[in-house]
Parts: structure tokens; C-alpha cells; sequence
């Protein structure tokens, strides 16, 4: 069985590469080495049994190549984040699935397409209202945020809401840039696969961590932005009041995602969260890093929120669960893998200082009133 892997250079491609290439699979990748992720150029981690593509989903020709011969299909290249990188996101992100799509119906037919969405698609996902019921609520305004009432309300009553594991048929509130362009990616996957009867899945991870998370990257990774500050002996920089929470997943389990789902008849044309269920607020991450560093360095808050954030979102993983998938790494263990590597790497330098003028220049950065 041949697979090819995009973005097979990155966290969650290069753990597939492994993964793939221990259950026996030939493994093409094809990456175009974005910056600043790989900074460094090509990464040390990509195995000698893979076979290497230097090109870009957006270019024909190099998908061309890279889908040649392939049984499986894992769609992991993808450009992110808050930046006000319109064009570019949505260029990378929708016309790199449109082509990989288009060339599997002309000329690549493949036994399974996977392709990566988010959990970004939910916007604020779901929530209960102690006199409403189940509420998806809008993103929080800026005015909200802007007087530091960070809950997100209930529309009818205004009350606080509580959240609640996210299922797949919960609301699509995406609204920012990175989550239109991923649910876009999604509905290529599914409608287009059921129509031209490709057997495609689309997997919808949460925030994702691991060795190889790039380090020279100060605008995504939470890890490593707050790892490298912490090396650094600088206090990680954490927006609103640091209670907002997330479900980190580890990346081995969001790798194992991906064989289960290519896998399983019973996933094609499915849409799965790909999330361990709990909730880890951005403070008791910090708290475990900085155990784990043997540091005593207290988060700096300064009054900042990023507009268009999620306040709480955690996945509801049972469909995943129901084809034989479950996480396995929990979160001590896999912050422990995390600082492993990180230690293994030289030279680590701080780079969030400087984008940090950019982001407040941009707005991506807000302070409250
Ligand atoms: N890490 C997370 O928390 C997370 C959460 C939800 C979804 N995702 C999705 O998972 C996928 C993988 O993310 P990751 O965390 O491994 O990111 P990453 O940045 O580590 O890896 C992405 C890889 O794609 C490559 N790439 C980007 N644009 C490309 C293009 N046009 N052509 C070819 N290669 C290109 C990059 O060079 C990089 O190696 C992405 O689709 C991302 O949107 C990630
Ligand atoms: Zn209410």
C-alpha cells in the first residue's frame, strides 16, 4: 500500500509519516517547507525510507507527481492562524484540496482521501444556559471583551454559560479566515467525495501538541510559544484571564486518528472530532510546562484578548471512539514527550517578542478598555 502524506514535514504529517511506514505503508510526501515553520529548511525528522517532494498542494504539477501511484490520500498541508492572512489561507488551504480532488477524479482514483479540518469550525461550540437549554453562541463581540467578560452568555438571559463536550452535529460557527477556509476544505471533502464516489473523512482535531512542533514558528503552537519564552526566562504571555480552556490532544493519538478513519468502510463520507474530551485551561498547560522545566515563572496578564478566540472547546470524541480509536497519551505524559524534545533541540531562541508589535499592530492582539 502507497500513501502519500502533505504537509509530511510538519507535527501532525511527520508522526503519520512514522506511523504509516511502521504498519508496512510505501510513504511519498509532498511539503513545500513553509517559513518560519521550517526555518531551518528541510527537518531532520523526515525518515530516508520516504520518499521527499519538495512542492506545494497549490501547484498541479507537484500534486500530479505526488499522487502517482498512491492507494491513500492524508491531506495535512495547511497554512493557519490569526494573522489577517486572508488570501493566503484561503489559497492554501481551498485551492490545495480543489486541486487534490480534482486530480483524484481525472486521473488519481485512491482507496481513501483523509483530510485535515479543525476544530475551529465550531466557533464557540456547545454550551447549556441553567434556564436555556443547549446554546451555541456566537463568538464573544469585541465590546464584550473589551470590559473583560470573558464567559461567553447566554442570548436569551445574559447568564454565563457552561460548555459542553462539542459533538460533530453541533453548530459551524466559523467565522474567522483559518476556520472558513477549513470548513470549506471539509465540505469539498465530503460533497464532492459523495458525488464523484470517492470514500473521503474529514477529521476535525483539537489543539494538537508534540515533539517536532515547530519552534521558529511565534504565531501558532502554544507549546513551543510558551516553551520557547520559558527557556528564554521570559514569563509565557497569556491572553484574557488564562481560565479560557481547550482539549489538547497529543499527536501520536491524532496520527492514530487517521490510520483508523483510512481504515474503517463505516467513517467514508463522515466527519469526525479528533479530541481527548477533557477541558485544560491555558494556566494549568503553563503550570504543566513549567514543572516540567523545574521553573518558577509566573504568566505575565496584561489586560489582552486575540478577537474572533473560542472561550471554552472541548470534543465530544465518541464517534471516533465508536470506530476503535481512543487517546491514549494523556496530558502529563505528553507534556513530558514535549519538554524531552525540546530539550534535545539547540540554540532555541524566543521570536514571539518581535511578532508580537505585528499583532498588535494587525489587531490581532486587543486590549480591554
Ligand atoms: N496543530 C493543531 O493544533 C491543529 C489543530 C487543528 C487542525 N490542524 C490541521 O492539521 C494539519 C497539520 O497541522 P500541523 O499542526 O502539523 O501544522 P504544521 O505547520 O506543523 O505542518 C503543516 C505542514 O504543511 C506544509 N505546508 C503548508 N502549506 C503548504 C503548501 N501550500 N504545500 C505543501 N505543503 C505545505 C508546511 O510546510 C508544514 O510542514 C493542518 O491542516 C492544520 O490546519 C492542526
Ligand atoms: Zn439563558
Amino acid at each position: 500500500m502507497k500513501a502519500l502524506v502533505t504537509g509530511g514535514a510538519g507535527l501532525i504529517g511527520s508522526h503519520l509519516v512514522d506511523l504509516l511506514l511502521e504498519k508496512g505503508f510505501q510513504v511519498k510526501i509532498l511539503d513545500s517547507l513553509v517559513e518560519p515553520t521550517h526555518l531551518k529548511g528541510k527537518p531532520p525528522w523526515i525518515p530516508k525510507e520516504a520518499e521527499f517532494i519538495l512542492g506545494d498542494v497549490r501547484n498541479m504539477k507537484d500534486l500530479d507527481i505526488a499522487l502517482d501511484g498512491v492507494d491513500y490520500v492524508f491531506h495535512q498541508a495547511a497554512e493557519g492562524g490569526f494573522m489577517p492572512e486572508i488570501a493566503k489561507y484561503v489559497h492554501a488551504n481551498c485551492l490545495g484540496t480543489a486541486n487534490l480532488i480534482e486530480l483524484i477524479i481525472k486521473k488519481h482514483p485512491v482507496k481513501k482521501l483523509v483530510v485535515a479540518s479543525s476544530q475551529a469550525v465550531y466557533g464557540e461550540g456547545k454550551y447549556s444556559c441553567s434556564e436555556h437549554g443547549t446554546i451555541n453562541p456566537d463568538l464573544r463581540s469585541v465590546s464584550q471583551l473589551s470590559k473583560k467578560e470573558w464567559e461567553s452568555k447566554c442570548p436569551i438571559c445574559n447568564l454565563d454559560l457552561i460548555p459542553l463536550p462539542t459533538d460533530e452535529n453541533s453548530n459551524i460557527g466559523a467565522e474567522t479566515t483559518y476556520a472558513i477556509s477549513k470548513y470549506t476544505q471539509e465540505r469539498l471533502t465530503i460533497g464532492l467525495g459523495k458525488g464523484y464516489d470517492i470514500p473521503t473523512v474529514a477529521l476535525r482535531y483539537s489543539v494538537t501538541y508534540g515533539p517536532r512542533q515547530s519552534i521558529f514558528n511565534p504565531y501558532t503552537g502554544v507549546c513551543s510559544i510558551f516553551s520557547t519564552r520559558m527557556l528564554n526566562g521570559l514569563p509565557p504571555i497569556v491572553y484574557e484571564d488564562g481560565r479560557q480552556t481547550r482539549d489538547f490532544i497529543y499527536v501520536g493519538d491524532v496520527a492514530k486518528a487517521n490510520l483508523a478513519v483510512a481504515e474503517s468502510d463505516e467513517a467514508t463520507h463522515q466527519v469526525f472530532n479528533v479530541g481527548t474530551g477533557k477541558q485544560t485551561s491555558v494556566l494549568s498547560l503553563i503550570a504543566a510546562l513549567a514543572k516540567k522545566y523545574n521553573l518558577d515563572i509566573e504568566p505575565l496578564m496584561r489586560n489582552e484578548f486575540r478577537p474572533g478566540e473560542v472561550r471554552h472547546l472541548f470534543a465530544d470524541n465518541s464517534k471516533l471512539r465508536s470506530i476503535g480509536w481512543k487517546p491514549e497519551v494523556i496530558l502529563d505524559e505528553g507534556v513530558d514527550k514535549y519538554v524531552e524534545w525540546i530539550k534535545t533541540q539547540s540554540d532555541i531562541k524566543e521570536y514571539f517578542s518581535k511578532a508580537e508589535e505585528q499583532l498588535k499592530k494587525m489587531k490581532v492582539v486587543m486590549n480591554t478598555n
